[in-house]
């Protein structure tokens, strides 16, 4: 028993995470590069503070972030040198085409990706491609609102194209967008949103998630006409709600705090809005913006399988002002008095994950890939270059000791699993590199100081063991 022997052990990033080389290859501006670190990050995630172009007030991490752009091929080794399976990394889409809406793509920018995933190739490990982890041209924004405008189903579609062509041969794991229902909570970083003074925030989230959706299913469609045999992955920010107590409006509150995490990835494992989505719209007085055909391309075009991040389970209470959303928990939650924090206030949660697995496979009995696992500390870099961290082994070894449960208990049927940042990374939620999740360290501050070098952890060997034995050394 234990883990299927094709089993896929393996790390995540993100393009404007770790990659930096923000002005080089030609590559053009993307609404992340303007994401700062700091107190003003949320407020322009979510689409409330308007940053247009660079000050000198803040720092934009994302401009060099961890500069895997030069230092991939030690990044890979390493990756190797851990015995890594997959590697899931994302495009830049403004690599490949700087403004979004050229018709030639960028040739420097798919070269850095070609050499990226030759070098998987070589090492035999397997790349698995988020075509879009938060990122989305300026020039669409700027132009015609990003994901708002039904033009970026094109604007999109011509980038999966590119990349579908390219590497017909060479990837088969597709992710079409990561956390899909991010929208709902930090709009301007998962689809380019700002808001109009006075306009319905909700019937603007579901315009750009409803384009999302449709791209998405094409992206699907596509990938039959190209190779049948891509695997294309749908992504959610995963973390069952738990009711805070039995009482029966904890219970109803959970359930529909659940369905809002659900929501969009029903629509693309099953085909169509669930009605409890339509009614959803319809209570915020927002309409779905259908067009002739999108109906026919969800239904027909489901996913192959279903990828999510866990890091945390959450709590509902029908009493609203004890479930807390912050720059460091953009989930509002209440606390759970039976769990222990991480420094960011995370909750620690193993025996969630079991539950929010079983969950996801009770409902939609597609295989399971978990894309991001990890925890976020501060670590601390001894004078002889090693980095102790026995909290994020112990982290991931409850966890993977969890995931392993309900393989072998419950015959969840699963793919893989990809810790987040392997190697250290920009912190999404507040911009700090600092924010550690890696089995590698980066030599890097918050403030940008560092030597960029890179160290391992005491975790880099740990995981490697873990890899070595599919998962029964932990
Ligand atoms: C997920 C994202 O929400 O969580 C990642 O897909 C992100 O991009 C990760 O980095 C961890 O969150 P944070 O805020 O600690 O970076």
């Amino acid at each position: 028993m234990g883990f299927p022997e094709t089993f896929l052990w393996g790390g995540a990033i993100a393009a404007n995470q770790a990659e930096g080389g923000a002005f080089e290859g030609g590559r053009g501006l993307a609404n992340v590069d303007l994401m700062p670190m700091g107190k003003d990050r949320y407020a322009v995630g979510t689409g409330e503070m308007r940053l247009e172009t660079f000050d000198k007030d803040h720092i934009y991490p994302a401009l060099e972030a961890v500069d895997l752009y030069h230092h991939y091929k030690e990044d890979i080794a390493l990756f190797h040198e851990m015995g890594m399976k997959v590697f899931r990394f994302s495009i830049a889409w403004t690599r490949i085409f700087p403004n979004g809406d050229e018709e030639k793509p960028n040739e420097e920018g798919l070269a850095f990706y070609d050499d990226m995933i030759s070098l998987c190739n070589a090492y035999g490990i397997e790349p698995l491609i988020t075509i879009n982890h938060f990122d989305c041209p300026m020039h669409l924004i700027k132009s015609f609102g990003g994901w708002r405008s039904r033009k970026m189903i094109d604007a999109y579609m011509h980038l999966v194209e590119t990349l579908f062509q390219r590497y017909k041969n060479k990837v088969k794991y597709w992710l079409t967008f990561n956390e899909i229902n991010m929208i709902l909570h930090f709009p301007f970083v998962a689809a380019g949103l700002w808001f109009e003074e006075g306009e319905n925030h909700f019937q603007a989230m579901i315009t750009c998630v409803h384009h999302q959706l449709v791209a998405s299913a094409l992206t699907k469609k596509l990938a039959r006409e190209i190779n049948p045999d891509f695997m294309i992955g749908c992504m959610l920010a995963a973390g069952s709600y738990y009711p805070m107590t039995c009482s029966p409006e904890d219970y109803w509150q959970a359930i529909s705090d659940n369905r809002e995490v659900y929501m969009f990835t029903d629509v693309q494992a099953w085909g169509y809005y669930p009605p409890y989505a339509l009614k959803w719209c319809e209570r915020h007085d927002a309409v779905i913006p259908f067009v002739q055909g999108d109906k026919e391309i969800l239904r027909e075009n489901p996913v192959d399988f279903i990828s999510f991040s866990y890091y945390s389970s959450r709590v509902s209470t029908s009493d609203r002002k004890l479930a807390t959303q912050s720059e460091s928990n953009i989930f509002a939650s209440a606390e759970n008095p039976y769990l222990k924090k991480s420094e960011w206030g995370w909750q620690i949660d193993p025996l969630g994950f079991r539950s929010t697995i079983n969950e996801l496979y009770d409902r939609y009995r597609k295989p399971l890939f978990v894309v991001e696992n990890g925890l976020g500390a501060k670590d601390v870099l001894e004078e002889d270059g090693s980095v102790h961290d026995p909290y994020r082994i112990e982290y991931l070894k409850e966890h993977i000791h969890a995931m392993k449960q309900a393989v072998e208990e419950d015959g969840a049927d699963m793919i893989g699993y990809t810790t987040w940042g392997c190697i250290d990374l920009v912190s999404n939620g507040t911009g700090e590199v600092e924010k550690r999740y890696g089995f590698i360290y980066v030599d890097k501050d918050n403030q940008g100081n560092g030597t960029l070098k890179r160290y391992k952890k005491d975790s880099f060997y740990w995981y490697a063991q873990v890899i070595r034995s599919n998962g029964e050394m932990l």
